[in-house]
């Protein structure tokens, strides 16, 4: 308890002052004088409805409007957003948590300047790290606060620990459905388990591969109105992309789509989310990445 204490008074200083620089093939600029990192995580209840998408393009969309972006590939079970960009980054978290290699030279640099830590595919679930394992990772990724102005996690979809155990420590949470109901149904289960353990919690949805601006709208309206009357808590409707086939074509190319076509409408809708993300700032609540590691080892702990 002392040591996470001490930890704390010394990220709230921290925040402050700026602190060592990390990169890999270019790197973070050096963390900014009271700069802070928003940790936004990207979840949802059911797989496969567009969140590794939506993280990468949200980066770039966010990188074009001037902001420094660090990717967390959380999703360490099936971790693609690597394979979404088409490179290869030689080191992944596996090698981080057996000690082989340390945060800055995991850390690589994607065109345009969006940084990436890759999940690396045969890393155990979070939920199967040991505490030592996990407290190595987070100290280091602890130091990198004020590098950048955001750091977006994608995270498995679900309810299960290592998901929500993110969701939960996020400053904000970008959960992603479709119109269908088995999505919506699912969305619905990862907003009560966070709120469960994080009542308050920031969480706004975004609908993906609408059909229509009406469909989507009005998924947004029923969603949020069966979170407030059963869970009694405010959801955001933070956008809205239409299903666009040119996403499926960005992805066969492994260029993020608002690179590869930046006209197309999903692109449009991505740049629309990633301005309302990078203007609402901080919000309800002090967002940093030094309360979020703070969140995460306790929910972590609670979790256990
Ligand atoms: N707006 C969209 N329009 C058309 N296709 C889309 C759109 N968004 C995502 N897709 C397609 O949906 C599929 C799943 O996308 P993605 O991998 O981003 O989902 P995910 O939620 O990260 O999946 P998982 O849960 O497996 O991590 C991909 O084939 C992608 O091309
Ligand atoms: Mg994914």
């Amino acid at each position: 308890m002392r040591d996470q204490a001490e930890s704390l008074r010394r990220l709230v200083g921290e925040i402050r002052s700026p602190g060592p620089a990390a990169g890999g093939s270019q790197g973070p600029a050096p963390p900014g004088r009271g700069r802070v990192t928003r940790v936004l995580a990207i979840t949802s209840g059911k797989g496969g409805v567009g969140k590794s998408n939506l993280c990468v393009n949200l980066a770039y969309a966010l990188r074009q409007l001037g902001h420094r972006v660090l990717i967390f590939d959380a999703d360490l079970g099936l971790a693609n957003v690597d394979v979404l960009l088409g490179t290869t980054p030689r080191w992944h978290l596996g090698h981080l948590l057996r000690g082989e290699r340390t945060l800055p030279e995991l850390i690589y640099t994607a065109p345009e300047g969006v940084d990436l830590i890759a999940g690396g595919s045969g890393v155990a679930e979070l939920a199967d790290l040991s505490d030592p394992e996990l407290h190595r990772f987070l100290d280091q990724l602890q130091a990198l606060q004020g590098a950048y102005d955001f750091l977006l996690i994608d995270t498995g979809a679900g309810v299960g620990r290592g998901v929500l155990t993110f969701a939960v420590a996020a400053d904000e949470v970008l959960l992603v459905t479709t119109p269908e109901p088995t999505a919506l149904t699912d969305a619905y289960a990862v907003t009560k388990g966070i709120l469960r353990r994080r009542p308050g919690a920031r969480i706004s949805l975004v609908v993906n591969q609408a059909q229509s601006r009406q469909e989507a709208e009005e998924t947004g309206e029923r969603f949020a109105a069966a979170v407030l009357r059963f869970l009694g808590a405010h959801v955001e409707v933070a956008g809205y992309i239409p299903f666009d086939p040119q996403v499926g074509r960005a992805v066969r190319r492994q260029v993020p789509l608002v690179l590869a076509a930046p006209d197309a409408p999903a692109a449009r809708a991505l740049r629309a989310l990633a301005a309302r993300v990078a203007g609402v700032g901080g919000g309800r609540g002090t967002p940093g990445v030094g309360l979020f590691f703070d969140r995460l080892r306790r929910f972590w702990r609670s979790l256990t």
